[in-house]
């Protein structure tokens, strides 16, 4: 195999539009949030994205293992650490998205919407003391730079190394 699945494909790039709508409709309820007039459709579209990253790459990382994956690039340090990141990666596409379930499960925001009413929602300063909220915040931080060392190593094969790694990645199969 020289090129990754077409499954594994349609995954890593609807994983990025997901994650870009997520990240912009957490901003939107956080803004909410700190003004009061945070709603429940809000919380239940972010929750939904961030479900759906979660169930795709857990789907991925079954088709990962079915499909397999092409050959390393190279075995250098660099070659070695992009590896790296690309798990590390996996791990926090799991992991925050269970945060965010925790945030709602740990705070007034599980109570609200179990009860339809979005008065009960948590207002400026409500997720102050809710660690998995921290967690939350800090796993997005993380995520942000790992994609941006992630995109660093492709915009290098593609602009410098110039060995093709981008149609790995892509839908349009190698003759
Ligand atoms: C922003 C633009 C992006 C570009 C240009 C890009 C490009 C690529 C390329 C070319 C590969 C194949 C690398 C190889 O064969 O060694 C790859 C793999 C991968 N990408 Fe991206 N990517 C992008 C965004 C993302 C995002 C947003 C995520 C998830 C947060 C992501 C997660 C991954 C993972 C986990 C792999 C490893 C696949 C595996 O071996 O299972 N990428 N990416």
């Amino acid at each position: 195999m020289t090129q990754y699945s077409k499954r594994m494909v349609i995954v890593h790039w609807l994983t990025l539009l997901l994650l870009v709508a997520g990240w912009f409709l957490g901003e939107d309820l956080a803004e909410a949030t700190d003004a009061n007039k945070a709603t429940l459709y809000g919380y239940i579209v972010h929750a939904l994205v961030g479900a759906t990253i979660l169930l795709l790459t857990l789907t991925r990382l079954v088709f990962r293992n079915k499909d397999g994956t092409p050959p390393p690039i190279g075995q250098s340090a660099l070659d070695k650490f992009a590896k790296g990141i690309q798990h590390l990666i996996y791990l926090v596409l799991i992991v925050l998205p269970v945060s965010g379930i925790t945030t709602v499960i740990s705070s007034d925001a599980g109570k609200a919407i179990l009860a339809g009413d979005a008065s009960l929602l948590p207002k400026e300063g409500g997720y102050d003391h809710v660690f998995a909220h921290e967690v939350h915040e800090i796993l997005v931080t993380i995520l942000i730079v790992l994609v941006a060392v992630h995109l660093l190593g492709a915009i290098k094969h593609q602009f410098i190394t110039k060995d093709g790694l981008m149609e790995r990645m892509s839908l349009r199969r190698k003759s």
